[in-house]
């Protein structure tokens, strides 16, 4: 899939009215950020429509990284100026940190007993053998 363009790395605060519908732009494309004039068509996006629940301020996206379309989740952060009106994407995340934080642990604090897993494994056979007739 193309990466979308980063229209800007920070997000932008926009009035939004309860119940109407929005057309967050994916692309980056398009010249009335952070929603959609069309841009798109011809490529591989699509707006986000979405419907404000409340009246009132609201940070959207302007990175087209978040990955809580169409509000701003400090993802931003991590694009540089350079990127900056460039197609751009953040490296996916890999399974092992997508997990929450405690699985992390976890398998941190679990990596000995697997070591010793294998030493039991080995003694084990070990055992086996000597145990044949
Ligand atoms: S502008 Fe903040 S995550 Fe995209």
């Amino acid at each position: 899939m193309d990466d979308p363009i980063v229209a800007d790395n920070k997000s932008v605060p926009v009035e939004l009215k309860a119940g109407d519908e929005y057309y967050f732009c994916t692309c980056g494309k398009s010249s009335n950020q952070p929603f959609c004039d069309g841009s798109h068509k011809g490529g591989a996006f699509a707006p986000k429509a979405f419907v404000a629940k409340e009246d009132g301020e609201a940070y959207l996206c302007k990175c087209k990284q978040t990955g809580n379309a169409p509000f701003c989740d400090g993802s931003h952060a991590q694009i540089p100026d350079a990127h900056v009106g460039k197609a751009f994407s953040l490296p996916q995340k890999t399974n092992a940190q997508a997990l929450p934080p405690c699985f992390s642990v976890i398998i941190y604090l679990s990596r000995p007993f697997r070591r010793l897993h294998g030493l039991g494994i080995i003694w084990t056979r070990v055992v086996q053998v000597d145990a044949l007739p």
